[in-house]
């Protein structure tokens, strides 16, 4: 079953509501994951271990989630609620439930490359660098998707400069 990323967000929603251990994305996560473009083709089992590296977090609108400049220690995705990407120069960007960020500063190293904050309340998923690197290695269609979206994003850079 793929699932829309409108599913995406009235089933995380909810379950963060209902899970007994606060933070933490248990195998009752996997029909959410299922509809996150980004783990596109995994199977359930990987999803389950996709659930088991990452945990939960709500930022309330406004809120900052990573600061341009900041060093990185989690990649996140958005599970509910939209956040606006602000790179130093360049366009502002918003983020949905699907979407994801903060993969740039754990690839190469370097410092947070935009500041992306809460444009509404938002619910993410995240998954810590080592956590980040391990789903890396292990799964390569999803590290297909990521330098799918990298790609896009260097060619919309391109075309704003
Ligand atoms: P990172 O540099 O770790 O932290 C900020 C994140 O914002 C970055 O990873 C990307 O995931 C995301 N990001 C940076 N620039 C853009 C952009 N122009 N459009 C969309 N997302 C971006």
């Amino acid at each position: 079953v793929t699932r829309s990323p409108a599913a995406v967000v009235a089933a995380a929603a909810a379950l963060e509501v209902a899970q007994s251990r606060p933070g933490r994305l248990g195998r009752d996560w996997t029909p959410v994951l299922e509809g996150v473009p980004l783990f596109r083709g995994l199977s359930r089992r990987d999803l389950r271990r996709v659930a088991a590296l990452a945990r939960t977090k709500r930022f309330a609108a406004g809120s900052p989630i990573v600061r341009a400049g900041d060093p990185g220690s989690a990649f996140y995705v958005i599970l509910d609620g939209k956040a606006r990407v602000t790179p130093p120069s360049g366009r502002p960007s918003i983020l949905r439930a699907g979407d994801s960020f903060g993969e740039m500063a754990l690839l190469d190293g370097a410092p947070r490359s935009a500041s992306v904050t809460a444009a509404e309340d938002v619910l993410t998923m995240w998954i810590g660098r080592a956590g980040f690197s391990k789903l890396l290695r292990r799964e390569p269609q999803l590290a297909h998707a990521l330098l799918g979206t990298l790609a896009a994003r260097l060619r919309a850079a391109e075309r704003s400069h």
